[in-house]
């Protein structure tokens, strides 16, 4: 019996065989991982000892997101604090270290009776490829290797309360009175308790509000001059932007954002197995290490089905015009009770597209896999499509677009979306071109490598440093900002 969780989004995958044949595939929504931390090199490798730590002055960057953002736009979120974390490296002698937000309780993730918290990056993303690129650890190693749950300060990112002023857009950022409810409060002990990703034990010294407007390495100067604790963690961190949107440090980090093999695997074998697809014949073969994976532009071909991201649920409550009914143009809703609609459209579509074929996960499977990596299966199927058409600006589709990019698809293939049953001009997504930057391995900077480093090193591999950053003050609004 297969579970899936509220439908928020359907992926249809039509395979072409002879006759036009339609298998179609479909997706609810972000489902994950519990075990199997099988990159989970770095953990294994970890222990510095506290002295060696102050000795080189290792600092930890800590973040989250507003709470109702959804797994594709935190993982936008996380390329901007990878981003100042490079800046932060480069312009200074501390050794800045991102600690990964432990995923869980996200708006999207509704499968019932699945824990979802405290899931750490490992169950979704390889380790090793996210260390290629900028210093990582899990949480849990921070607590072990900071000397137990405390964050030195939290600073709780905000807009200005003035806005801009004069309508003139400027780069600053302020410590402010805070402007929202603060969500953090004081214990007995006059420690700060809030959200630390279920971790219950975990507190905060202090706590302050900080006004930013700009990229997000406007921080980097703060954090190294202002402030001097260990650890600091900026909350709310999408209100900084990108320091480059689509540049190459931006294309640096997404493709080291490599996903954990097991979910590569599931999905490799349901595209063989459903789809007829394999890397050989389709010519999609990856390389694990990003670092040296660089397929040509139009490279790729795709297995013989079309990838669909329809984004339901949320989308169509928002009554989006952008987002087509299934129905068509000019019907009334044939559903009256909106939380039966998408469960509703599903078993339509169904009966339309007979052939359709879905990844569902058993309950066990769920368990094991959880929202999160039944999402990122879902993604890597149809990143291996031959055509791809998705929801107008989604966050899951445009991750999608860019693992096609990575993976070599021509764009004519990938940047496709559904159009809404009333709207005119229907303008397809922007092709957002993929930057190659040279990644410099760190002997050649004539630096002295930290103990970190060379963990690091030991844990992945020789190519295991971060290219120099590349940082400009380069405004880019982010136009995806809120949809998951
Ligand atoms: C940081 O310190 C500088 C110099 O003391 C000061 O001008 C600036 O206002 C401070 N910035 C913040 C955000 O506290
Ligand atoms: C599967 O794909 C291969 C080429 O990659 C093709 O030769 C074969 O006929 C396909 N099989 C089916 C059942 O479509």
């Amino acid at each position: 019996m297969a579970h899936r969780a509220p439908l928020t989004a359907l992926l249809l995958i039509f395979p072409r065989r002879s006759v036009f044949k339609y298998v179609l595939y479909v997706i609810s929504v972000f489902i994950t991982v519990a075990t199997a931390s099988t990159n989970d090199v770095f953990s294994a490798s970890h222990s510095v000892n506290a002295a060696t730590a102050r000795a080189r002055d290792i600092r930890y960057l800590l973040y989250d997101v507003n709470p109702p953002e959804g797994f594709n736009l935190r993982r936008d979120v996380y390329i901007r604090m990878a981003s100042l974390v490079k800046t932060l490296r480069k312009d200074g002698d501390q050794d800045w270290v991102l600690v990964l937000p432990p995923w869980g309780r996200l708006y999207h993730w509704q499968s019932p009776d699945i824990h979802q918290v405290r899931i750490p990056w490992g169950d979704f993303f390889s380790l090793p490829g996210l260390q290629a690129n900028v210093p990582v650890l899990e949480y849990e190693d921070f607590i072990a290797e900071s000397g137990g749950p405390f964050v030195d300060q939290v600073l709780v990112l905000q807009n200005y309360a003035e806005g801009w002023t004069d309508g003139k857009w400027e780069e600053k950022v302020d410590e402010r009175p805070c402007v929202d409810k603060l969500m953090y409060s004081k214990d007995k002990q006059g420690y700060y308790r809030g959200w630390f990703w279920g971790y219950e034990e975990t507190r905060a010294h202090k706590v302050m509000c900080m006004s930013a407007q700009g990229h997000a390495s406007i921080l980097a100067p703060v954090l190294q001059g202002n402030i001097t604790v260990k650890s600091v963690m900026l909350d709310r961190a999408e209100t900084v932007l990108h320091d480059h949107y689509a540049g190459k440090d931006y294309w640096s980090t997404r493709r080291s954002m490599v996903f954990a093999k097991h979910l590569r695997f599931i999905g490799d074998e349901f595209r063989a197995k459903y789809l007829n697809s394999t890397d050989a014949g389709d010519h999609t073969v990856y390389n694990e290490d990003w670092t040296r994976m660089k397929a040509e532009l139009g490279s790729a071909k795709g297995g013989s089905y079309l990838g669909v991201h329809l984004r339901r649920k949320d989308f169509i409550w928002g009554h989006r015009k952008d987002v087509p009914s299934l129905k068509g143009a000019g019907q009334e809703n044939p559903y009256p009770d909106e939380k039966a609609e998408v469960g509703q459209e599903l078993e339509d579509l169904k009966r339309m597209l007979p052939e359709m074929v879905q990844f569902e996960p058993t309950w066990e499977d769920l368990e094991l896999l959880k929202d999160g990596g039944v999402a990122i299966i879902d993604q890597w199927i149809c990143a291996h499509a031959r055509f791809f058409i998705g929801t107008s600006v989604s966050t899951f589709s445009f991750r999608i677009h860019e693992e096609r990019e990575i993976l070599g698809f021509d764009p004519k293939s990938t940047y496709n979306r559904f159009c809404g049953d009333q709207e005119k001009e229907c303008e397809q997504p922007t092709h957002w071109k993929i930057r190659w930057s040279l990644v410099v391995p760190s002997r050649g900077q004539g630096r002295q490598r930290s103990d970190r480093q060379e963990q690091l090193s030991a844990a992945s591999s020789p190519w295991n440093q971060p290219e120099a950053a590349q940082v400009q003050p380069h405004l880019c609004l982010p136009a995806q900002q809120g949809w998951g």
